[in-house]
């Protein structure tokens, strides 16, 4: 067994928000840290808020919802997480934000602790090598929603022990999710397949093929996509998107990943998608 009992979560944005969730219904004692007490707290009343709602539903129980409240402890101090098993860090997909952090985590997290990233695209092993601890540094890349979403890419940087990885699998499975390993490339699997196809999607609405509802509709109806690129563009948030799709086009240089210009121009407007309530569609 892996040994983790105690998880730490960074950031208290859409992901961080659904990770706490996660392994705190796994049963894993989690503590989030936000930079503002008050984020860290909005975070957990946001999970209570969705208990409320599964309960009105017959989906929940009160029982439930208290033990896995009971398991998540709020913070902005990094300082409690220093006997933290395993700490995922969940902010701005920024290297030099994420670098500062693991630099940070590395002085404050106990030396067998492994530091995780659920980073989309950025290159692991530089978080990795910040550290005192490179062996111990493994990405462990959950998807929006958290709790709705299947799969974990686990993603093993060239400086990973074979036990980190391993580690991170358990607790992947552990959190009820089917568990990939890939190596430390832009993108792992999934963005790297997805994003092309994201961003030819604003492509083709900027050059007038068809209006943005219809490529949605086309999208859903024939391929039986849950959703259209431009609502899942919107889901995502444009600002990480735009982050995923400059590391694609910086790792690889292949044109399908050069972010179209719209794109861009709604990120410098701040309209990031549901999360400021406007981006492709207004919410
Ligand atoms: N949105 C998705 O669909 C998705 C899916 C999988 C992984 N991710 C990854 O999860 C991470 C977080 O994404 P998100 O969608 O939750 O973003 P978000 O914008 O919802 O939240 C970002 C969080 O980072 C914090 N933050 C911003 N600047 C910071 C700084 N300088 N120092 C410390 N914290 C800072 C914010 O306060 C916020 O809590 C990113 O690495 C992203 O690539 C996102």
């Amino acid at each position: 067994m892996s040994g983790i009992r105690k998880v730490g979560i960074l950031g208290s944005g859409i992901m961080g928000s659904g990770l706490a969730e996660v392994a705190a219904r796994a049963g894993f004692d989690v503590v989030v840290r936000s930079r503002s007490k008050a984020a860290a707290e909005a975070m957990v009343a946001t999970i209570d808020k969705g208990f409320a709602k599964a309960i009105e539903r017959g989906k929940a129980t009160e029982d439930e919802r208290a033990a896995v409240l009971g398991r998540i402890q709020a913070t902005d101090h990094l300082g409690t997480l220093a006997d933290c098993d395993l700490v995922i860090e969940s902010v701005l997909e920024d290297l030099a934000v994420k670098k500062a952090l693991f630099a940070e985590l590395e002085q404050i997290v106990k030396p067998e602790g492994i530091l995780a990233t659920n980073t989309s695209t950025l290159p692991v092993v530089e978080m990795a090598m910040v550290t005192e601890r490179p062996d111990k540094v493994v990405g462990i890349h959950f998807f929006n929603p958290a709790p709705m979403m299947k799969l974990v890419e686990v993603v093993r940087p060239i400086t990973a022990s074979d036990e980190t990885v391993d580690a991170a699998l358990q607790f992947a499975t552990a959190c009820g999710k089917d568990a990939v390993e890939v190596k430390d490339r832009a993108g792992f699997i999934v963005n790297a397949l997805l994003f092309p196809y994201l961003n030819n999607a604003v492509r083709m609405w900027e050059v007038g093929t068809a209006s943005m509802e219809s490529i949605d509709t086309a999208m859903k109806g024939g391929c039986n996509f849950p959703m259209g690129p431009f609502a899942l563009l919107d889901l995502v948030g444009l600002d990480t998107s735009l982050a995923i799709l400059d590391a694609l086009h910086a790792e690889f240089g292949d044109p399908n990943y050069l972010a179209v210009p719209t794109l861009r121009r709604m990120v410098a407007a701040g309209r990031l998608g549901r999360k400021t309530k406007r981006g492709f569609y207004s919410y």
